[in-house]
Parts: C-alpha cells; structure tokens; sequence
C-alpha cells in the first residue's frame, strides 16, 4: 500500500535491497526497504507518521499499519571516504542510477508492486547460479567500501552461495583496506558468517580470501583457522549462539585470554563474560573426553559435551551423570544427525535422561527412510 500510495501521488516507487533477494530465493524477509523517486520533503508530506532518521541520505521512517517502513529516495554516491562511506550523496530521480551504487548484482534487484522485477545486471542468473557477482567493476565496489568484502563472505555462508572469480580476486586484492575500517562492523559480519547455516563455506572463503590477516587478533593464523574446520568431524554442525561460536573460534585460535582478544574487538562485557564461560567449559570438556569417546567417534566432539556441560550446571543436573548417558545413545548408523549438546541436555532434563536414546533412534530412523529432514530446524521441531 505504501507504494500504491507514492505511485498515486506521480512517483515511482519499488521494494529494493536485501529483502527482494530474500523474496526470490523464498527465504524468511526482515526489513523492507523501499526506494522512491520522491525527495524526502516529499515523502513526508504525504505520508502522516514519520520519522527522520536520515534524512541527509534520503531515509525516512514511515509509520504504517502498525509497522514502520524505511523509504529511501533514489540517491547516488559522491567520493567515499575512509574506505566506508561516501562523502554525501545526491538525491536523483532515476532508479537506475540508484541500483549502480549496490554492491552485489543479487542485492541489486527493484521490485515493483505489481510483481515485476528490475534486473539490470543479470542478478537473476547469478541467482540461479548461486554466485556473488559484484555490481559493475568489482574494484571500484570494494574500494568504495571494505565492509563490502566481509559482506561477500558472509552471503556466501547464509546462502550457500560461491564468490565470482573476479569478485573473488578483487576482494583478495582490497583486503588490506579492512584494517582502515571499524574492527565492530567486521565482528558483525563475521559473527553472522559464524552463526549461518553454511559457516563451513563462509569460513574457506575467509581463510582463503585471506581476509583474516587484515583483523586484528587473527593475522598470520591461518592454521589454527583451518582447525576450526577440521576439529568438528560432523557436517552437520551448527553454532546455536554467537557465544558459541566465537568460544569456538578462540580456543582453536589458541587465544590465551578471551577478555582481551574481545576487547582490542570492542565486544560488550556481557558477551565477553558469556565467550569466556563456554571457552572454560570446552577446556574442561576436552580433558573429560575419553569417557565419551565412543560418541566422539560418530561426530558429537567435545564442543557439544560442553554444552552439555553448562547446560547441565544452569539446571542444576548433577553432571557426573553426563558421560553414562551420552554413552547410552544407540547410535547404530552413521548418518549424523543434527542434534547437539542442547537438545540432549534439554530432554536429559525432561525425561529423566532414559528416553534420549530412543527420541534419537526414532528421528534417525526418520532421517534415513526419508520421512524428516536432516536439518537442525525440523529435527528441533520434531524433537520439541
Ligand atoms: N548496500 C551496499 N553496500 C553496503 C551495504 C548495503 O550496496 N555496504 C546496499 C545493497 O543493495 C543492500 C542494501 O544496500 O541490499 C541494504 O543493505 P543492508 O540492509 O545492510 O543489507 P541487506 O543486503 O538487506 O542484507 P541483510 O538485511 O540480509 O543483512
């Protein structure tokens, strides 16, 4: 309605960014974004509620059908400074010209009210193919903005995507730039590769793109990142929460003292104080893993026994039942499955640890005739 409305007023107006991406791979939407010809000024006389929230960029806040919707006038860049942002931009009436200053063809769609899409760099294609295409000349888009490169890293462990060879190459290229930029946005960015649901992909893509040896705390540690790799034996693996990710991350980076690695990242305390809890308890678990040596053998590593771990201290479960019991786990086959420390903790809880072995027989037996799928989402559906 909100562009229907714009459109009625004489200007054009369309969904664009992120989430029309997300609409085309049938994937769950957050923010809408919209971009209009309409200069600010104008989209505030028209609309009722709204809110300035960047007014210089061209954004406007509207406030519709109790939700709120960012809309944005087609802009262009001026020269960017710090390797970030642009020095200002130009409002301009043009959608194209606004689509050029994007920085993945896939991010670069517009997409009209009446459904039809606006693909002026062959997004679509690169869609299908599942590749992260830079928009235009890759360099330019990279030396525009380094927090691009870790973008790109990060897309491609949400999506499952692959890196465009030039992209690929110019991101290697423009690396360096990303000690010029804040060390916080980058955490952002690695910390969404760390918790998506292809971290493994988005992790070679890191190592190899040698992003890394441009962040502070991990130059020069390409070996101890490959280990994150190789020290969890399943696929099937997932981080359940940053903290868990980055404990992860900085026990294989042999981090001596997580409160200054997170520190020189400017990470809060609270989280810092989260990451050292699990890191301590993964140490004490690696130590205890020969009595769940068994398991380790089909993938549940010494991770997943220190979840178990904290899991059991926070409920007040009595731990030294731990080991019998994850021994007890009937695993027959070796089609891993995606069930971690958590969920054995949490049915541990609820059903006095007996049922375990055989609430996971039951979802394997699921998993391999083909009736349940093999991911953590609808296993934990299942399961709760
Ligand atoms: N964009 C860009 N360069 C950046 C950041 C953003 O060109 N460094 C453009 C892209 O077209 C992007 C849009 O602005 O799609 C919105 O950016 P943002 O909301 O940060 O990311 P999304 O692509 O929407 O991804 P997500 O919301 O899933 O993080």
């Amino acid at each position: 309605p909100l562009i229907n409305t714009l459109e009625e007023a004489g200007y054009e107006a369309y969904f664009v960014g992120g989430s029309v991406r997300d609409v085309l791979l049938k994937r769950r939407i957050h923010d809408v974004d919209i971009a209009t010809s309409a200069y600010p000024e104008e989209v505030k006389a028209i609309f009722e509620k709204t809110v300035d929230i960047g007014i210089e960029h061209g954004t406007v806040l509207v406030l519709a059908e109790d939700s709120q919707y960012e809309i944005t006038t087609f802009r262009t860049e001026d020269v960017y400074v710090d390797y970030r942002r642009p020095s200002g931009v130009t409002f301009v009436r043009c959608l194209e010209e606004d689509l050029l200053r994007r920085d993945f063809t896939i991010n670069a769609f517009a997409l009209a009210e009446d459904g039809q899409i606006i693909d002026k760099f062959d997004g679509l294609t690169d869609l299908e193919n599942k590749l992260i295409r830079a928009v235009g000349v890759a360099d330019e888009r990279f030396n525009e903005d380094a927090l691009r490169i870790m973008r790109a890293l990060r897309f491609s462990a949400s999506l499952d995507f692959d890196i465009e060879e030039k992209t690929f190459e110019a991101m290697k290229v423009h690396a360096p730039l990303l000690e010029k930029i804040s060390i916080e946005r980058s955490f952002i960015e690695l910390d969404k590769l760390l918790t998506s649901d292809y971290w493994r992909k988005g992790l070679r893509n890191f190592i190899d793109s040698k992003a890394y040896n441009h962040l502070t705390g991990l130059v020069g540690k390409e070996a101890q990142l490959e280990n994150v790799l190789k020290n969890i034996k399943s696929d099937y693996f997932w981080f359940t929460t940053s903290e868990q990710a980055w404990a992860y991350l900085l026990i294989n980076l042999e981090v001596e003292n997580c409160k200054d690695f997170l520190k020189k990242w400017n990470v809060s305390n609270e989280f810092t104080k989260k990451v050292t809890n699990i890191y301590e308890a993964y140490k004490i678990a690696l130590e205890r893993v020969w009595e769940v040596k068994d398991l380790y053998k089909y993938g549940f590593d010494a991770f997943m026994y220190a979840e178990g771990l904290l899991e059991a201290e926070e409920r007040d479960i009595d731990t030294s039942l731990l080991p019998q019991l994850t021994m007890k786990l009937p695993i027959k086959s070796k089609s891993e499955l995606n069930i971690n420390g958590q969920v054995l903790m949490n049915h541990f809880n609820r059903k006095g640890g007996i049922w375990i072995g055989q609430i996971i027989s039951e979802v394997e037996e699921l998993v391999v005739n083909g009736q349940l799928e093999n991911n953590q989402d609808a296993i934990l559906e299942y399961v709760e």
